[in-house]
């Protein structure tokens, strides 16, 4: 999916230099999931920046092989023109990942910057509560969730993000946030932790080991909340695969008229 978060002209393949192992290891994972011209944008890139190639194979050896693949395509003259075009590419469509290596960038993109917390504090009671945020990028439901409950907690996979609000729990003097790895489909708690388990654009590629992963450190009776950034995209029915789980549905407009879906679902064990 294109979000379009950043012009790729203002960025080079060195914003590759500040993923990590976890990015790698998503990018390169297989030469045939990408379509079209993606292996030989990705050879022409690497031909001006073959340092990035080096450091992918140390950070990611698991990288090597689709890395050998790239290699395999032969040189054919390339102008300093195609090899930026081909650059640009790879930076749009791996986005995502620039993104989240700049997280000032990421703190600007419309469903973080247009987002107000009342949505959170309206679906979930936070009071004397201890909460996760899975996936928690920037910190933007964390931080909000930290000025009502007792202690949050913002796991989140990538190291630039977990700096980055490491770095703002330490200049706003936060005492009751904590920031950790982790990833969804493993995180790193015992059964029946949180009363309330957050994430915002996280769950969505395998719903049923996401949500049970989520329910397993979640205590009966408290709530897993879905509460989704205010974008553009004009939404036209909540998400089949939350309400067929349980999940109740709220809406409302966003101020670029995106129609925002959150969800909650109380856990009973
Ligand atoms: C679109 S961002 C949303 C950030 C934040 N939850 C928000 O809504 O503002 C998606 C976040 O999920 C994280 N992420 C990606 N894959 C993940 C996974 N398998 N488990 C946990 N987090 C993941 C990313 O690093 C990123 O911070």
């Amino acid at each position: 999916m294109k979000y379009n978060w950043i012009d790729a002209n203002e960025y080079t393949m060195d914003s590759f230099l500040l993923f990590d192992r976890w990015a790698l290891c998503w990018i390169f994972r297989d030469c045939n999931y990408y379509a079209g011209d993606y292996i030989t944008d990705m050879a022409k890139a690497l031909y001006k920046y073959p340092h990035i190639d080096t450091f992918c194979r140390c950070k990611a050896p698991e990288c090597s092989q689709f890395l050998d693949k790239v290699r395999e395509v032969p040189f054919d003259n390339w102008t300093n023109l195609e090899m930026r075009k081909a650059e640009t590419s790879i930076l749009q469509t791996h986005e995502t990942f620039v993104v989240y290596a700049y997280p000032k960038v990421m703190e600007k993109v419309n469903y973080i910057r247009n987002w107000n917390a009342k949505y959170l504090y309206e679906l979930v009671d936070l009071k004397d509560k201890i909460v996760l945020d899975v996936g928690a990028g920037t910190g933007r439901l964390a931080f909000a969730a930290a000025k009502i409950a007792k202690r949050v907690y913002a796991s989140e996979p990538c190291d630039r993000l977990r700096e980055y609000m490491r770095d703002k729990i330490k200049m706003e003097n936060i005492t009751n946030m904590k920031v950790l790895d982790g990833e969804v489909l493993c995180l790193p708690y015992e059964n029946d932790t949180f009363d309330v388990v957050l994430s915002g654009h996280v769950v969505g590629d395998e719903y049923d080991k996401e949500i049970a992963e989520m329910t397993r450190i979640t205590k009966d009776g408290g709530w897993i909340v879905i509460c989704n950034g205010d974008d553009e995209f004009k939404r036209t029915s909540p998400n089949k695969e939350l309400t067929s789980r349980g999940f109740e549905w709220f809406s409302h407009k966003s101020v670029e008229d995106g129609i925002i879906y959150n969800y909650r679902k109380p856990v009973r064990k």
